[in-house]
């Protein structure tokens, strides 16, 4: 195997550097993880073969483009390790995503790996305005998510002290933000909704909290869903992306002083948009499936793998690394209601513009016949009297054709009629019976 040792070690300017030397390095490291893929993994040695490309065929940045996809099958094709680079006694950690259906992707990490993400964590909660001294209370999951773990190896790396909590257990997070009084909580949105739920019940005014940074991910969130927690909890809410197959959390990251939009870490990801059909490369500022190719990863490389999110690239501001676009939602859970493409993004925005809705609701698709109904169940906020829900729902109703161009049904529930999420929300029910074809 091409000696991993090779990779060069990030220089502190790097997050400032120029767009020259950003392509120089993503070209050098480009290089490095083509081979070593091509080299070590029998995946993408036949998939190399089979395109007909080979890794000294990338003379460029953009002849990436002749290079195969990697999808979530190849990865399952592949269960367990068949995907890693290194031979096991180098692996010092395994995550896994549980996926809704089949086995779960399993991931890999060297030691060097584990400690470019804890980098990669620690530049960005610094990004999102977490300082070294800070108090960090970290609600991801902890296990074989990535989120806790990676979260607590960056949020240590930056010098704060951590606070290894995990998800669930409302009432003990509550007792421990009281008492521990720490400045930054990383969750997921959904997940911090039912925490401000919890307080309000026990009397206590979310506001009040020892939180002045919020760093939430691992689930589509709105701009809108961004205001309702900036307001309720008197903090700084900021954007945090990344997925296992890539690495985990702090594949790309707000900045606190813009908040516009995630800063990928091209150092270590390449990024490019496709369009989801065709696969064709689309240009800067277009929308379509993200696709990543890891640069430095040395026990799971990956080569353009298709994220099924959909974002646009944006050239940088607080950074010279270009930004995401939040995302609006994955391939996956695209609605298709007669004819209309709408994700529950779209629905989340809307509910959040009627100040007698809460920010708890559900898209439910079933079929009568051969028409396929979307339900939205949403939750009133506490003091909305049960009287008022079915003229709220004609409000929602009539906002969601107006924006969207969709009729769908609207029911209006009250506090806590909802599941609440302790981690990803799911905020989509297909109960439509699996189309035969
Ligand atoms: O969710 C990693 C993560 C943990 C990210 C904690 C941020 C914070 P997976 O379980 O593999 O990994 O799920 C990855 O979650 O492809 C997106 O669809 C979604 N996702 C993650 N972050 C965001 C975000 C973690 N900030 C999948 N906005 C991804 C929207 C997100 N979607």
């Amino acid at each position: 195997m091409t000696s991993v040792l090779s990779t060069p070690t990030d220089s502190p300017d790097i997050e400032h550097a120029s767009r020259d030397r950003i392509s120089t390095l993503q070209l050098e490291r480009l290089r490095w993880s083509l081979q070593h893929a091509y080299d070590n993994v029998a995946h993408y040695t036949k998939a190399f073969d089979d395109a007909g490309v080979h890794p000294s065929d990338l003379k460029d940045l953009s002849d990436l483009a002749k290079f195969p996809f990697t999808s979530k099958q190849d990865l399952r094709a592949n269960y367990p390790f068949g995907m890693f680079a290194v031979p096991q006694n180098q692996v010092s950690r395994i995550h896994a995503s549980s996926g809704t259906t089949g086995r779960p992707t399993v991931v890999g990490y060297t030691a060097k790996d584990i400690d470019n993400w804890a980098d990669l964590i620690a530049r960005s909660l610094r990004a999102g305005g977490v300082k070294p001294s800070d108090k960090v209370h970290v609600a991801y999951g902890y296990g074989l998510f990535t989120g806790g773990l990676g979260a607590h190896y960056g949020a240590e790396r930056l010098g704060c002290t951590v606070i290894p909590m995990s998800g669930g257990m409302t009432d003990r997070q509550i007792q421990l933000i009281q008492d521990f009084e720490p400045d930054a909580i990383l969750v997921t949105p959904s997940y911090m909704l039912t925490i401000v739920d919890a307080m309000v019940k026990k009397g206590i005014d979310p506001a009040s909290t020892s939180l002045t940074t919020g760093v939430f991910g691992a689930e589509p969130w709105t701009e809108e869903m961004r205001t309702e927690i900036e307001n309720t909890l008197a903090m700084d809410a900021v954007d945090i992306y990344g997925l296992s197959e890539v690495m985990g959390p702090g594949v790309a990251m707000e900045c606190v002083e813009t908040k516009d939009g995630l800063h990928i870490w091209e150092d270590h990801f390449y990024p490019e948009i496709i369009d989801p059909v065709t696969g064709e490369v689309l240009p800067d500022g277009e929308e379509g499936e993200l696709v990543f190719t890891s640069l430095t990863k040395e026990a799971m490389p990956i080569v353009r793998y298709r994220t099924r999110d959909l974002t646009r690239l944006l050239p940088g501001t607080a950074r010279t690394m270009r930004r995401m676009q939040k995302v609006t939602g994955r391939t996956d859970d695209m609605i298709i209601l007669r004819g209309v493409n709408l994700f529950p993004t779209q629905i989340e925005e809307l509910i959040l513009g009627v100040p007698a809705l809460a920010p708890q609701f559900q898209c439910v698709l079933d079929r009568a016949g051969r028409m396929d109904n979307l339900t939205v169940r949403v939750e009133a906020r506490p003091d909305v009297p049960s009287d008022q829900y079915a003229l709220l729902g004609v409000t929602l109703q009539k906002l969601v054709k107006n924006r969207i161009g969709v009729t769908v049904n609207v029911e209006v529930l009250p506090q806590a009629a909802l599941e609440r999420s302790i981690g990803k929300a799911r905020r989509l029910i297909d109960n439509r019976p699996a189309t035969r074809s």
